[in-house]
């Protein structure tokens, strides 16, 4: 048997319903906060990803899905979102031709060669928010509460935000500095991923889930005791533009984020009751520089990236019913089933969605599939009911049954379903 390959799902009619509410759910956010949407391709040059999201990084030492092309060009399945986004940013001059701050939004899949656990998949889908062409804390502020917003809408209530700042290319070497000089005397205490951390981006230790490396870095130069006066500036002006929000969030001094791109503001996002089992609903954070990296003018930028499935695990009761048709049509005879296409035509011009049988079956087998369909009403158009020009309608959940003319059903339909 051939299956999925290992880390990556098929989504179900069963589940995936609940995906395209959540869809909406964002959407619908995205709009109340006035970000445009942005389609990208799943598939990027490797090169930006390199240049993007840093060599230094898991993602791209590790996990990314690189093939070269039939023409020999190396290609990616896009690891993240974001790099993305800045390339057509760049590649299109949206900087010349949109109004500036321009905030976006997208969505889909991403791809990661990690091992397969509980929130962890090497095929899964972010919700995407980008901000180009704002330097002020109260973008970074925006980012947050677009987030807040979106779990509050979907009964995700109890979520928290987890903040810090990672400062800024005039105070980070000092801090840099200062993290050499520290890990370079623990080096013999720490696991070889770390020893290339410490060659490539020291500040990626930070990351580091091994429990003897945790030991070894008590003590570690935080960044906070190294920031610039504009930097220090900047967070206090995303705090209190949380304040204004209505935000609370907990400061966490160790938090940097997977990703090379970031200065200044980082979060993360965590549901309470899943989190130790799954870990981040989503993180993002500001990539002043990143525009120029990739080729642009220095446009600063910021934004997250929200985990689909995780949050899909952490919602434990949907909102809505699975949506069924309104209506199903059972027919005895060919000329019923002549006359029902045309009354359905019709029942779907008024918004009514209904459908028949496509397999030949009887009476009995139609009102089987409208039970476990769980479809309300259901319209029986036989021989008789054809000569009177009329169907019965019957309500699967009172059991009711009325006989309703043909040009008279769409009304009733409505006014039952209402
Ligand atoms: P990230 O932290 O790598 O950030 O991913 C964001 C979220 O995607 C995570 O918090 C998690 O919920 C979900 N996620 C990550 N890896 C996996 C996985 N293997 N399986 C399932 N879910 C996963 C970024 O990707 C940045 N581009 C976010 C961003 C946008 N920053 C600025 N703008």
């Amino acid at each position: 048997m051939i299956t999925a390959p290992r880390g990556m799902s098929d989504i179900l009619p069963q589940e995936s319903w609940r995906w395209r509410w959540l869809e909406n759910q964002f959407v619908a956010i995205c709009h109340l906060f006035g970000y445009r949407e942005l389609r990208l391709p799943l598939i990027e040059h490797t090169e930006l990803f390199q240049r993007g999201v840093g060599e230094a990084t898991d993602i791209v030492r590790k996990e990314m899905y690189t093939f070269p092309d039939r023409s020999d060009r190396s290609l990616t399945l896009r690891p993240e979102i974001t790099a993305g986004v800045v390339r057509a940013f760049v590649q299109h001059k949206l900087y010349n031709s949109e109004v500036m701050p321009l905030k976006l939004f997208t969505y889909g899949s991403l791809f990661r060669y990690e091992r397969p656990q509980s929130g962890r998949y090497r095929q899964f889908n972010q919700f995407d928010i980008e901000v180009f062409g704002s330097s002020l804390p109260q973008t970074d502020a925006e980012i947050i509460a677009v987030g807040m917003a979106f779990f509050q809408q979907i009964g995700l209530t109890d979520t928290e935000v987890e903040l810090n700042t990672i400062g800024c290319n005039v105070c980070r070497p000092q801090h840099r500095q200062a993290l050499m000089a520290f890990l370079q005397e623990r080096l013999p205490h720490l696991c070889s991923d770390c020893h290339s951390r410490f060659e490539l981006n020291p500040l990626r230790v930070f990351d580091c889930k091994n429990d003897n490396c945790q030991q070894a870095l008590t003590g570690i130069p935080l960044m906070q005791d190294y920031l610039c006066q504009e930097c220090q500036d900047h967070f206090a002006g995303v705090k209190l533009y949380l304040d204004y929000h209505g935000i609370s969030y907990t400061l966490n001094n160790r938090l940097v984020r997977g990703l090379d791109y970031y200065n200044r503001t980082v979060f993360e996002f965590f549901d309470p009751q899943t989190r130790a089992e799954q870990g981040a609903l989503g993180g993002g954070g500001r990539y002043d520089p990143l525009v120029a990296v990739i080729g642009g003018p220095e446009v600063p930028g910021a934004g997250f990236g929200l985990g689909v499935e995780r949050i899909l695990t952490a919602i434990s009761a949907p909102k809505l019913p699975e949506p069924t048709c309104d209506l199903f049509f059972s027919t005895v005879g060919k000329n019923a089933e002549y006359h029902a296409i045309a009354l359905m035509r019709a029942l779907r011009q008024e918004g009514i969605s209904c459908e028949m049988d496509l397999s030949d079956r009887g009476l009995r087998s139609h009102m089987r599939r409208a039970d476990r369909l769980q479809v309300p009403l259901v319209a029986i158009l036989g021989d008789n009911e054809l000569t009177e020009k009329v169907v019965i309608l019957r309500n699967m959940q009172t059991k009711e049954q009325i006989t309703v003319a043909w040009e008279d059903l769409a009304a009733q339909v409505l006014r039952w379903l209402r």
